[in-house]
């Protein structure tokens, strides 16, 4: 930094040095006359807008007095370019000795010093015109020149934007604003920018009462209220306007970058852009997960078999065989009658279980008594249990299991759907998430513009990638459903802070109003509500047709006999095995005036 064209000088009062000032050479006009002039100049732009730091480019001339009265800390650039990069304070005041004396090749420092207030110092003849016309061209457009000769001592000119002259003359006791921002009224001028039609953030359509094509949605009308506030007219077309094709993200991005349009009516994620220089302040937060669909309700023919839980079962079985045992000892007080068909076919047991009438001995002994009232008591249990089960379940049936983890998508019956681009992001960013879902399960689509139009017909056979500010849409639109398809997870995101930026080429000169108006519009909640009107202007546009086709199978509440038929078959199988038992009994066995057994069977049923 102590190199030889380059000083950094801190002023304090008092220091500074009448000897390096005596060396300056002024002819025309009286050194210190000017001197004083310069200085009233300076305190007047300061007095428009404070500068914390002073920059002189040049070689030495008036300028160089400006710091033997110390106002601030100032830089000399005598070389006319910086090596380093520009790191102080944004509110610098640059000062140049003659039309050429800034020569700044360090891409960084003329980058932060593009939007400065530049005074330049002419001693000689030159038009004020080719001057603004040569920093206008290089897009710097703060400049004010103050002007040297016999006839009139000092005069001050000033650069305007979008008129013609391209400059104004000050007198220096004027009261008229010197520096104005010329952005704010870009009268008519153009902002290049090319839409990439994403439904719904930005939406082409027909104006009839002006006749033009017209864009709509959350991120063309930032654009569109942008262009009224500044006064500028807006060209969504820029570079496609007589091509068939549609502009793709990735082409808006180039574009951007080859300073080919001014901003993108798109929006960045900061997943896939890391270079700030092409990129506004954040415009939305979002995440970035999986939306999912949702499980589907268990269909009522199953219900049966799902309410018998083999655990249960078992223990149900284990009772029934300890409730016999007891049964038959306290009987008679001992084991006699203690055999396996008694045990295993206890008939007494098996209708007092199942909550039917069964014989009850004319005196039993207190043993038999509390035997019996365990078998009501667990018979009571066992059927009301039963019963609220299959109610509650006959009024709405279970979901399949739903998907909580990255491991249970690789095992789900659902393929994740995902686009190229978006893959090839994820896997730059070495996603961790992305890796644990099985490569087999995962539906890779080429086309990002496929991969939409897919993810739009709500497909439920898929899980789909998507933003938080996406599915929002899909939200509003399965409102209008019988019923919702699918959810956003928030247990499946693989980024829950997601910044959206919007690019804009890296030397637009009023990028500053941009973002300001942003941010406003973010302020003030409409970015909110366009978004929760975008649902309806796709609507009125007939963007999006309310198809049918992807209209999930209406499910009927009611049980046809379908549902239950199952069941049906097992009862008359079982009717028919009972009836076969009764009439080999009554054949084989003789005639035995007792209970037949087939109520034994039937019951079992
Ligand atoms: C300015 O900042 C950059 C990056 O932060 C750093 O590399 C560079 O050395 C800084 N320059 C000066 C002059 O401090
Ligand atoms: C304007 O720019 C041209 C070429 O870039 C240069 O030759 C000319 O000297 C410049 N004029 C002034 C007044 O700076
Ligand atoms: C907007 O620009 C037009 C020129 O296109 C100009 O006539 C008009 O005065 C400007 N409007 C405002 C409010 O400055
Ligand atoms: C956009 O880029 C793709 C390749 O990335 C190219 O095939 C296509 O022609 C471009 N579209 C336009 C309108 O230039
Ligand atoms: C991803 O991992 C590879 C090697 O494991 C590493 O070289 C690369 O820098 C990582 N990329 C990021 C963006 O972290
Ligand atoms: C959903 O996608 C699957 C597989 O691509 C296809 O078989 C099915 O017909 C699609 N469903 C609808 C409603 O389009």
């Amino acid at each position: 930094m102590t190199s030889g064209w380059l000083i950094l000088i801190l002023f304090c009062l008092g220091q500074g040095t009448r000897a390096q000032v005596s060396s300056l050479s002024i002819h025309q006009v009286d050194e210190v006359d000017l001197e004083q002039k310069l200085l009233r100049l300076l305190l007047r732009v300061r007095a428009e807008e404070n500068f914390d730091t002073l920059v002189i480019y040049g070689e030495e001339c008036v300028l160089y007095s400006m710091l033997r009265h110390s106002l601030i800390p100032t830089v000399l650039v005598s070389a006319g370019s910086t090596k380093f990069d520009w790191n102080f304070s944004s509110s610098t005041l640059i000062l140049s000795c003659g039309s050429n004396a800034e020569r700044e090749v360090n891409y960084r420092t003329s980058m932060k010093l593009q939007t400065a207030r530049r005074l330049i110092y002419l001693e000689e003849d030159i038009e004020p015109e080719t001057v603004c016309g040569n920093y206008s061209a290089r897009e710097q457009h703060n400049i004010a020149m103050m002007k040297t000769n016999v006839d009139h001592p000092v005069t001050i000119y000033t650069c305007r934007c979008f008129q013609d002259p391209n400059y104004e003359e000050r007198d220096l006791w004027e009261d008229r604003p010197i520096f104005i921002e010329h952005f704010r009224d870009m009268r008519g001028g153009i902002i290049r920018t090319e839409a990439d039609q994403q439904i719904p953030r930005s939406m082409a359509y027909w104006d009839a009462k002006s006749g033009e094509e017209k864009m709509i949605g959350y991120v063309a009308n930032l654009m569109n209220t942008y262009a009224q506030k500044v006064n500028a007219t807006i060209d969504f077309y820029h570079l496609t306007r007589d091509r068939e094709q549609q502009a793709l993200y990735t082409n808006i991005t180039r574009w951007v970058k080859e300073d080919r349009i001014d901003i993108g009516t798109t929006l960045s994620t900061s997943l896939q852009e890391s270079d700030l220089d092409d990129l506004t302040y954040p415009f939305l937060l979002t995440s970035y997960c999986l939306m999912v669909p949702i499980p589907a309700r268990l269909p009522y023919s199953q219900i049966y078999a799902v309410i018998v839980d083999p655990l249960v079962l078992c223990i149900i079985f284990v009772l029934f065989y300890l409730l016999s045992a007891l049964l038959i000892y306290s009987q008679r007080m001992s084991w006699q009658g203690l055999t396996l068909a008694n045990v295993l076919l206890n008939d007494k047991c098996l209708r007092g279980l199942l909550g039917q009438s069964f014989p009850f001995p004319r005196d039993p002994s207190r043993n038999l008594k509390l035997v019996f009232f365990i078998l009501c008591f667990a018979s009571l249990i066992i059927t009301t249990m039963y019963e609220s089960y299959l109610q509650s379940y006959l009024t709405l049936p279970p979901p399949e299991p739903s998907i909580r983890t990255f491991q249970d998508v690789g095992n789900s019956r659902h393929k994740v759907a995902i686009s190229r681009l978006e893959l090839n992001v994820l896997i730059a960013k070495n996603n961790s998430d992305i890796g644990q879902i099985r490569r087999d399960r995962i539906w890779v689509v080429e086309d990002s513009l496929e991969f939409v139009r897919l993810r739009n017909s709500l497909n439920d056979s898929y899980i789909y990638t998507v933003t938080y500010d996406r599915w929002s849409c899909y939200q509003e639109r399965q409102r209008i459903l019988s019923q919702p398809i699918f959810y956003y997870s928030l247990d499946l995101c693989f980024n829950r802070f997601l910044y959206f930026q919007i690019p804009v080429r890296r030397h637009l000169p009023h990028r500053h109003l941009f973002e300001e108006h942003m941010q406003r519009q973010q302020e003030f909640g409409l970015v909110q509500f366009w978004k929760s009107q975008s649902f309806l202007d796709m609507v009125r546009l007939g963007m999006k047709p309310m198809s049918a086709s992807s209209q999930p199978p209406y499910i009927d509440p009611a049980i046809v006999m379908d549902d239950i038929s199952w069941i049906l078959k097992l009862f008359v199988a079982a009717m028919g095995v009972s009836c076969c038992c009764f009439i080999l009994e009554l054949c084989v066995g003789g005639v035995r005036r007792r209970m037949p057994p087939s109520a034994t069977y039937l019951a079992t049923i």
